[in-house]
């Protein structure tokens, strides 16, 4: 059955997940042949934290394949406050044909795609950022050729990004190892997940408290910010947990020679990062972010054309 939303990568089966990405490198291949696939089809993207490559990405992708998009923002319509997400929902299906929606707890997403009759598309909650693990799986892929024998060391935050890359690895068969300072690893929940259906597909996961030991011989080497939008409070306090978490030239020489360094980004360089890796001919992030553009839109051409 064809699915109605991009809520959560676990949602979806290895065949979909794969023939996205090959949707993907199709699209960024040849973009003109799909530029009116979505014509007059409008997107709402519902912003309740900052954004830049979400937004942009979103904003071109849809434009690029024929249809349109607005924002809307916190303030203008305050989501369960002025409006319940229910009728938001409600009022949103009759006037446009898809909503990307970026907010603080993920049962909003998930309350949005049930209300809604319309495809709902994460863009990023506090626990996963979906969009952000395809368009890093596909980057993957182009750097390395495969998922298979390689191993991807996530280093830093157990947060939203490492929850996606997580459940990304499950399904795409990957290995996947995760270093966080303890107390900061990854939601119980979704290792349990992981135990359940890893096996499936030959992934492999380590939940690791030591930065090193991710990185020995990692094929890539990705970290995000220590404090998520939403934690500033922690900023302080964090920085210093997480100080021996930082991907510095020490840490990447554990690497293979050939890694590719990895950031969904924004980047706090000289905390999660030095300028010395994120800058190093190893770093492809800015090819990464683009790939959110192509990522995008084979999700939003499989949920609304
Ligand atoms: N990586 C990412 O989602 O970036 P933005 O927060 O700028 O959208
Ligand atoms: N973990 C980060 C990702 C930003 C794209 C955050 O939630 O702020």
């Amino acid at each position: 059955m064809r699915k109605k939303d991009f809520v959560s990568i676990k949602d979806w089966s290895t065949d979909e997940l794969t023939r996205l990405l090959a949707d993907a490198r199709a699209i960024k291949a040849n973009p003109l042949k799909y530029s009116r696939k979505l014509e007059g089809k409008a997107l709402a993207m519902i912003l309740e934290k900052p954004s830049l490559r979400t937004r942009v990405s979103f904003d071109v992708g849809i434009h690029q394949l024929g249809g349109f998009s607005m924002c809307l923002t916190k303030d203008e319509i305050h989501l369960g406050k002025r409006e319940s997400i229910r009728d938001v929902a409600k009022n949103l299906e009759r006037m446009v044909q898809g909503i990307m929606i970026r907010t603080f707890g993920h049962e909003n997403v998930e309350k949005m795609a049930e209300y809604a009759s319309i495809p709902v598309i994460n863009g990023l909650t506090d626990f996963s950022h979906p969009c952000q693990a395809m368009a890093d799986y596909m980057t993957i892929l182009e750097a390395k050729k495969s998922l298979k024998n390689i191993k991807i060391a996530y280093i830093g935050d157990g947060n939203n990004v490492a929850h996606s890359l997580i459940y990304g690895a499950v399904r795409l068969g990957a290995h996947l190892a995760v270093a966080s300072p303890k107390a900061y690893e990854p939601n119980p929940d979704v290792v349990k997940w992981v135990e359940v259906n890893a096996a499936a597909t030959g992934c492999r996961l380590e939940i690791l408290n030591d930065a090193i030991a991710a990185a020995e011989d990692a094929d890539v080497l990705y970290t995000d910010v220590w404090a998520s939008m939403g934690l500033e409070s922690e900023a302080a306090k964090r920085k210093k947990v997480f100080r021996s978490f930082q991907v510095n030239d020490a840490l990447a020489s554990r690497a293979k020679q050939d890694y590719i360094f990895m950031h969904c980004l924004p980047a706090h360089r000289g905390e999660e990062v030095t300028d010395s890796v994120i800058d190093s001919p190893n770093s492809i992030v800015f090819q990464q972010a683009e790939n959110r553009l192509h990522a995008q839109k084979a999700i939003l051409l499989t949920l609304m054309a």
